[in-house]
């Protein structure tokens, strides 16, 4: 994963206004961070700092997930060669690193870090002895395996070189400077004009110019894309004085599900149309997406099987073993960042096999969304928490919109009400949460419709509460994990009015002395006690409805418990690597 910043800029910028850039794009990951400015080099382990006024021309930042080493200083990038010369920060994975670290070591270069990334720093400096820049970066492009968005600096040089393939990367092309950077939040704020790399392209940078290349060093011309970003800093300014981003972001469901909505009926509407009638005159859908938009897309196939539609969904990094794919397939990637380096890679083998390519993102001019041939955009803002709230919201109600659209019987104009009236229980549902805070393991159970809204639930838990957590389908419990019910064993049973076999299993564990707290819409259950109550009849509304009460008993069993909520250990954002 990783995020990547380097500026060239007409007059000079302070080290703060760097790491400013670099924390915007922090969520990538967080483990250690560091920047060069011509002058100083500086690595830290941890989050980003904003400070210091070290002032320059040009200058790169990197934030870390760790890869290859471990979480320490001498792995932090940037990575400097031995002659001190070369200086760069990566985002990606070089695969053959060994093999080139090898040939650098017999040439006598001293590596200082466990990293894949620093051989890169060495292979400039080796191959700058005999080549010019550029044909290095094309030889680069040659010998390298594996991902890359690469960011250059040459000591005495005032350019950044830019290398891509398969790592996002942008140019924002801001007043007096001009950007690169992972994504474009980067400079959000700055300017509406950005360039993306495509795939195997390097590029030149001065601070008032920028030259693209291919692969092969042939000079290609690159359109200015101008960005929308009315919503995005919108929503930036409007952070209140919330403890988390996460209870923030939960709190935003009911204005991000109405905007988004509100769109499938208007700004979107044609691209929706286009939508409904690919999936009409498709033989199959197959979803490919990953964690949370992976629960999402099992919701997008119960809707669609629920109006005849036949949908599979796979999780996107085993799709090539399991799909079974052609031109009259229609594959739907769901992915909030549009970076998912596992649903890439499975729109890469749609590709191949000729199926038609739809997306469904909250992050527009992402990889996934110019890999497709329509991309709805969920409008759900930018989601500064890891844990994915807001936007699964907005996946799963959009998917119930598409849905809607084919047949299914919901009434969307007051779910935003509904989600409203729900978040009011919030003092309630934190007491729910305290019991469960207590365990080390907890079951939630649901049937039908609700059992990929019981796996969001426990996804949620095992990651921002550090509690053990499994979502299972109810009738499943009785061959095997009903062993591991035992007095007090906290179970999270989704009780669907219009499914009823799931109170058998509710009282199945119940009889073992499991803790139960029912999430259900059955107006008879609704005094039961440890019972969160949703008022709707509706299937597709309750297993939002339940997803949203899921949400919090994990923000405020996570928050009980003092985890890291936002940045929970070990994760990232937006996951770019196999
Ligand atoms: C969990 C979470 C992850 C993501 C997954 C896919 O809260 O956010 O499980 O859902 O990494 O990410 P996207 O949706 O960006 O493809």
């Amino acid at each position: 994963m990783c995020g990547i910043v380097g500026i060239a800029a007409k007059k000079e910028f302070s080290s703060s206004f760097l790491l400013e850039r670099l924390k915007r794009l922090e969520y990538r990951g967080y483990d250690s961070y560091g920047y060069y400015d011509t002058k100083n080099l500086e690595k830290f382990v941890g989050e980003v700092v904003v400070t210091g006024d070290n002032h320059t021309k040009l200058g790169v930042a990197h934030t870390r997930w760790a890869t290859h080493g471990g979480v320490t200083v001498e792995n932090a990038h940037p990575h400097v060669s031995c002659d001190g010369r070369i200086i760069i920060v990566h985002n990606g994975i070089i695969e053959n690193f060994a093999e080139l670290k090898k040939e650098l070591i017999i040439q006598g270069h001293r590596f200082s870090s466990q990293t894949d990334s620093e051989v890169i720093a060495h292979y400039f400096e080796s191959k700058l002895k005999h080549k010019d820049i550029k044909q290095v970066m094309v030889e680069f492009f040659r010998q390298a395996q594996g991902t890359f968005a690469v960011l250059v600096m040459i000591k005495g040089d005032e350019k950044l070189y830019a290398l891509k393939k398969d790592s996002p990367m942008v140019l924002g092309l801001c007043k007096g400077m001009n950007m690169l950077a992972s994504d474009i939040y980067a400079f959000s704020d700055l300017t509406d004009k950005a360039v993306f790399f495509e795939n195997n392209e390097f590029a030149i940078i001065t601070e008032s110019s920028w030259k693209f290349f291919d692969k092969n060093g042939k000079a290609i011309n690159k359109s200015i894309k101008k960005i929308e970003w009315e919503n995005e800093e919108k929503e930036r300014a409007k952070k209140k004085d919330y403890k988390h981003f996460m209870l923030k972001e939960i709190e935003d469901e009911p204005g991000v599900v109405k905007r988004m909505l509100f769109s499938m009926d208007n700004e979107q509407k044609q691209v929706f149309n286009k939508v409904i009638k690919l999936i009409k005159s498709s033989k199959k859908i197959v979803f490919a997406a990953c964690g949370t938009s992976y629960h999402a897309s099992l919701l997008g196939a119960y809707y669609l099987h629920q109006v005849g539609v036949e949908a599979q969904t796979l999780i996107a990094s085993e799709f090539k073993h399991y799909a079974n794919i052609d031109k009259d397939t229609l594959v739907i990637a769901i992915s909030q960042s549009g970076e998912t380096m596992d649903v890439i890679d499975a729109l890469k083998y749609a590709q191949e096999k000729k199926a038609r390519i739809i997306s469904i993102v909250n992050v527009l001019y992402s990889s996934i969304q110019r890999m497709s041939e329509l991309s709805i955009n969920i409008l759900a803002g930018q989601e500064r928490a890891v844990p994915s709230t807001k936007a699964f919201v907005n996946q799963a109600t959009l998917l119930l919109r598409i849905c809607q659209e084919l047949g299914y019987k919901v009434n969307l104009s007051n779910l935003a009400d509904k989600i409203k009236a729900l978040l009011e229980q919030k003092e309630d549902i934190k007491k729910l949460a305290e019991q469960i805070a207590e365990s080390k393991d907890a079951y939630i159970i649901g049937r039908g419709l609700t059992y990929p809204v019981a796996r969001e639930i426990a996804l949620k838990i095992k990651e921002t509460a550090y509690i053990h957590a499994e979502g299972m389908m109810g009738g499943e419990l009785k061959h095997g994990t009903i062993a591991l019910i035992e007095e007090g064993t906290p179970v999270i049973s989704l009780v669907n009015i219009n499914d009823p076999d799931i109170i058998s299993n509710t009282k199945e564990v119940e009889a073992r002395g499991a803790g139960v707290i029912m999430i259900t819409n059955n107006p008879a259950l609704r005094k039961e006690k440890n019972t969160v109550y949703i008022h709707t009849d509706n299937d597709g509304k309750f297993g939002i409805l339940a997803a949203i009460a899921g949400q919090l008993i994990t923000y405020y069993a996570a928050d009980y418990l003092g985890r890291p909520i936002d940045k929970p250990r070990n994760l990232a954002k937006s996951v770019t690597v196999k």
